[in-house]
């Protein structure tokens, strides 16, 4: 298993601008440190808010890091062409009824990475990579004339899907790919992914707010609260044996059914304090049922701990309870 991408003490700040007031800044990642070997999923969980995003944007250069390392392949990632770049990583986006072009027809969809990368492909290779690609994520052939409104939702996922796969890329960034789809449709979509990976031999960052999706999905995860990692390790270590208050919490609250729901919404306290204003010390303090003076004032660094890394100063105390 070979390493395709490290990220190292990885920042991202936004600048918010507002009339009449000075520009504030957002930090919505601090210091991101993780890898992704090969043909691996490592999922990505936490709230929403919390910078799943914008991690996914500034890996596929959507948005640029403020501060920090990228290697991609062993390369540093800033020194990437745009080619070599699109055919090592790609994204499948949560909403495919927006980032798909409304006016181009599915078969231009699937066809313009290839087209815009690789002009020298004659227009048969191109047809016939095209036609390969939509059998493989089940799209029948008549599909290539239509447009992305005569999709369903499941269908213009396949589409994006296809579409991220024709450079053949290694890493594969999914935010949320199913949490738009109807629920009957996500398990034959993820179903859709599992063989993909197989084939094509690709690495996930699978990023949900799902737990149930992550567990099904990952062999690693790293929890994220308000652009930190808090805990990071393998899944079955973080599900069967989670250390950060935060992991624990959302563990106890996933819902298995509605009416769970309803009583889970009572365990996580209080509201996720602004990233415009983040608490000086472990983020998590404000919520937190093992809080201690201290957590006020001392980020907690992310340490090994028990197979596992975790940030929390009592993440030992947590655990025996
Ligand atoms: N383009 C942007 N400009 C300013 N703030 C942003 C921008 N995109 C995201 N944010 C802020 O960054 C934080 C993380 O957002 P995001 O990455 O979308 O989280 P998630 O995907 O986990 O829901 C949030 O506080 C969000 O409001
Ligand atoms: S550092 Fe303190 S406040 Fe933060 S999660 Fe751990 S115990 Fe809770
Ligand atoms: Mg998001």
């Amino acid at each position: 298993m070979s390493e395709l991408l490290r990220v190292n003490g990885l920042d991202k700040v936004y600048d918010i601008k507002k009339m009449f007031k000075p520009t504030m800044k957002l930090k919505a990642l601090s210091n991101i440190n993780f890898h992704l070997n090969s043909r691996e999923t490592l999922g990505i969980v936490g709230e929403s808010g919390c910078g799943k995003s914008t991690l996914a944007k500034v890996l596929t250069k959507l948005e640029q890091k403020t501060a920090g390392s990228i290697e991609l392949l062993g390369k540093n990632f800033d020194t990437f062409n745009p080619k070599e770049f699109h055919s090592a990583i790609q994204m499948v986006f949560q909403d495919p009824y927006q980032s798909l072009n409304p006016r181009k027809k599915a078969f231009d969809i699937i066809s313009d990475p290839l087209t815009i990368n690789t002009p020298e492909k004659s227009s048969a290779d191109v047809k016939e990579q095209v036609y390969a690609m939509m059998k493989k994520v089940g799209l029948r052939e008549e599909f290539a004339k239509r447009y992305p409104h005569h999709f369903s939702g499941g269908q213009r996922q396949r589409l994006g899907i296809a579409r991220s796969l024709m450079l053949h890329p290694q890493i594969l960034i999914l935010d949320e790919p199913v949490s738009a789809l109807d629920v009957s449709i996500q398990a034959q979509v993820l179903n859709l992914l599992l063989e993909l990976q197989t084939e094509f031999n690709l690495a996930y960052l699978f990023i949900s707010h799902d737990l149930s999706v992550i567990q099904h999905m990952s062999d690693r995860i790293l929890v994220m609260y308000l652009g930190r990692v808090v805990e990071y390790g393998s899944r079955d270590e973080i599900f069967n044996n989670p250390l950060h208050p935060y992991t624990q919490i959302l563990l106890e609250s996933a819902p298995k059914t509605n009416r769970e729901k309803k009583d889970a919404d009572h365990i996580l306290n209080g509201e996720l304090p602004s990233a415009l204003n983040l608490p000086r010390g472990c983020a998590f303090e404000p919520r937190c049922p093992y809080a201690t003076p201290g957590c006020k004032e001392v980020i907690p660094d992310l340490i090994e701990k028990q197979g596992r890394w975790v940030a929390c100063h009592e993440a030992s105390f947590a655990a025996k309870n």
